[in-house]
């Protein structure tokens, strides 16, 4: 049994049948001052004040102890949105962006995507997992425990077969739990320019039964947005997908409001991402989704709205209307690249004026939720996966955000045991 002693602060103790946290309730946050947390085989067993530590040790027998003094423990991030199989980076677009050209315009030059499309299909699969595999380590080193990974810089049925070998393998490794999302509508591939129809032919008829039949996917992503997808293709791609229970988790209004709500909402989406174009429409749609206590997660995605300098997702707004809200990385080569979950949390607060007690929901629970795993990651309860981060010494939990780009974790336990 491993056990975290004399926490300063245990941070985000969740009950049981807790899945997600909306509305007001995003204000509030469980904190145990002066406390144990005890792990056993890759779930955490219990924990509680000091005081009870010395009878309940005596109880256990053979412990493992790490004295957290002057630290806080969180559930690890749950990060719900990335794109980390990728080749090269974009430096050289972001001199453009530096120089006035949208994001838009660079796609429109064949920049974007397609540039990275391109060195995706020249590079090899092992090539890919070494890079990706950076990445992935990079994020835990800043706290993350869980990831969704999209494809999507295929664009044909083999490259995007290639990225879903390389999610597998980054799974494989047991460390952050990962899902995959299959994006093959993230672009029109060059060779279909000017035939998007006949590209979103083939991904209904050949892409999604193949990635459906081969189950190496968990979800369906399509990009619906101004100048990428329509909602009667990405209608059209959804409904094929739901034949072979890939769930959505889609791109909706980051450049427009483009009903890329609504038709996620449809179909039973388990997060639509970006929303920097929302209003009542879309608020009252999201809403009548959780009627059942099922919705859709409204997630937003700081890191790009701040790279290219967008319009901010009304995020009081929701959560006002009694939404829960999100907060993933994005990490991608052309809007975002880091996949520091700490940076997120400071954007939240920073530019979508959230409080520090409001981003720890909706980087944990609420990202856990928008990946289908919150009934075992996201918060601190017994028989929920031992996956927290140990912070430096630091003076409060409002710490994190404040002390913006600064790395406060020193110890990840990703499933009951010590990673890094
Ligand atoms: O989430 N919006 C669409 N896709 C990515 C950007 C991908 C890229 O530019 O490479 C995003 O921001
Ligand atoms: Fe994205």
């Amino acid at each position: 049994m491993l056990v975290i002693t004399h926490i300063k602060g245990l941070v985000q103790i969740l009950p049981d049948d807790v899945r997600y946290v909306a509305g007001a309730d995003m204000q509030k946050l469980q904190v145990l001052e002066n406390a144990y947390l005890a792990m056993e085989g890759d779930r955490i067993k219990d924990f509680g004040p000091m005081a009870d530590y010395e009878a309940k040790k005596a109880a256990w027998g053979g412990v493992e102890e790490i004295d957290a003094h002057g630290r806080f423990v969180f559930p690890a991030y749950c990060d719900s949105h990335t794109h980390i199989v990728y080749a090269g980076s974009r430096e050289i677009e972001y001199n453009d962006k530096i120089r006035g050209l949208s994001y838009e315009e660079i796609a429109k030059r064949g920049g974007g995507i397609l540039n990275s499309c391109d060195r995706l299909r020249a590079a090899t699969e092992d090539e890919l997992f070494e890079a990706a595999k950076a990445r992935f380590e990079e994020m835990m080193a800043y706290g993350t425990g869980a990831m969704e990974i999209k494809s999507g810089y295929g664009l044909d049925l083999e490259s995007e077969l290639k990225m879903l070998r390389v999610i597998a393998r980054l799974k494989a490794l047991n460390l952050a739990q990962v899902r995959a999302n299959f994006l093959p509508a993230h672009a029109v591939p060059r060779e279909y320019i000017g035939r998007q129809s006949e590209y979103v032919d083939l991904i209904v008829r050949e892409m999604i039964p193949a990635v459906g039949k081969e189950k190496s996917a968990d979800f369906i992503d399509v990009f619906c947005d101004r100048g990428f997808f329509t909602v009667a293709e990405t209608d059209r791609m959804l409904e094929a997908a739901a034949a072979y229970g890939l769930q959505p988790k889609i791109h909706a209004n980051e450049l427009d409001f483009s009903g890329g709500i609504q038709v996620g909402v449809k179909h039973g989406a388990l997060s639509v991402d970006h929303l920097e174009y929302v209003g009542d429409a879309e608020i009252e749609c999201l809403k009548a989704s959780w009627k059942g206590g099922r919705g859709t997660m409204p997630t937003v995605l700081p890191g790009a709205a701040f790279f290219l300098e967008m319009e901010l997702s009304p995020v009081r707004k929701m959560m006002q209307a009694g939404l829960p809200v999100a907060l993933a990385s994005d990490f991608n080569p052309g809007s975002a690249p880091s996949g520091n979950m700490q940076f997120i949390q400071s954007l939240g607060c920073i530019r979508y004026k959230m409080y520090p007690e409001e981003v720890v929901h909706a980087t944990t629970i609420n990202t856990a939720y928008a990946i289908g795993l919150s009934d075992e990651l996201g918060g601190i309860g017994r028989g929920r996966r031992a996956n927290v981060f140990i912070t430096k010494p630091i003076p409060s939990y409002e710490y994190m955000p404040y002390s913006f780009g600064n790395n406060k974790v020193e110890t990840l336990v990703l499933n009951g045991k010590v990673v890094r």
